[in-house]
């Protein structure tokens, strides 16, 4: 299977800059897309517009983001039946920074889920533990209760295809990667867990944190990495193509 890249933008690059990327790097996104998956993910605002430029390429275009509510009075949320409608076909849920600064809890992860995909939009789950988690060995106890009622709440509802995102918060924009040998332990332990998952419905992890042309070489040699979250990195073509095609 083809790898997937997921280019999370953040509020990295502002309205004009995420469309002048698309403008710019069109032809190579498109020659990208043949022999890879790519989804890019912009801020709400430049969705639609970067979905038109786009709509003659195999690229896949995300949020990062959703509301845990269907509709209503909800000042400044964005609800999961309006990405649909903006033709977005992915989302990011569950992500660090929103869990650290934005309290989201696997109770609000599950219900975003839901609603996505109930609109027909694949959502992006982002798992994974802290530094201190980490130091204490709490990584495998973390990231299974973060994933355990996720993936029955999959199960329950037959949702056909799963993405998970072994993000360690400590790995975030610090420069700073897991060593292969606990990457390789962590992802085929997931492998085994979601085994009940993976029997009937599709399932991709990815690994994020710090991804970057320099180690992309040896992430891709880890087994069961279906492929990467890219931040910081993912903000420069040069850096994105490299990742890559390397
Ligand atoms: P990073 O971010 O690649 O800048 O570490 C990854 C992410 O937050 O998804």
């Amino acid at each position: 299977m083809k790898h997937l890249y997921v280019a999370n933008w953040k509020m990295n690059m502002t309205y004009a800059q995420s469309i002048d990327f698309c403008i710019q790097n069109k032809g190579q996104l498109h020659a990208l897309a043949n022999t890879a998956n790519i989804i890019l993910c912009p801020s709400f605002l430049a969705i639609a517009p970067i979905i038109e430029i786009l709509k003659d390429t195999n690229i896949k275009i995300g949020a990062q983001n959703c509301s845990e509510h269907q509709a209503g009075s909800y000042t400044g949320e964005i609800s999961a039946q309006s990405l649909s409608e903006s033709s977005a076909t992915y989302c990011i849920i569950g992500h660090s920074e929103r869990r650290i600064y934005f309290e989201e809890t696997t109770e609000i992860v599950i219900k975003k889920m839901n609603l996505l995909y109930a609109n027909n939009i694949t959502p992006i789950i982002c798992i994974g533990e802290t530094k201190e988690d980490f130091l204490q060995q709490k990584t495998k106890a973390v990231l299974e209760q973060q994933l355990e009622s996720i993936l029955q709440t999959a199960v329950y509802h037959q949702y056909n295809h799963i993405i998970i995102a072994y993000e360690p918060f400590w790995a975030i924009g610090t420069g700073i990667i897991p060593e292969a040998e606990y990457l390789e332990d962590i992802f085929s332990w997931l492998h085994i867990i979601a085994q009940p998952y993976i029997e009937h419905k599709i399932i991709q992890f990815l690994y994020g944190g710090s991804v970057n042309s320099k180690n992309i070489h040896q992430l891709k040699t880890i087994e069961h990495i279906d492929g990467f979250l890219i931040g910081g990195a993912s903000v420069d073509f040069e850096e994105l193509r490299k990742i890559i095609t390397l």
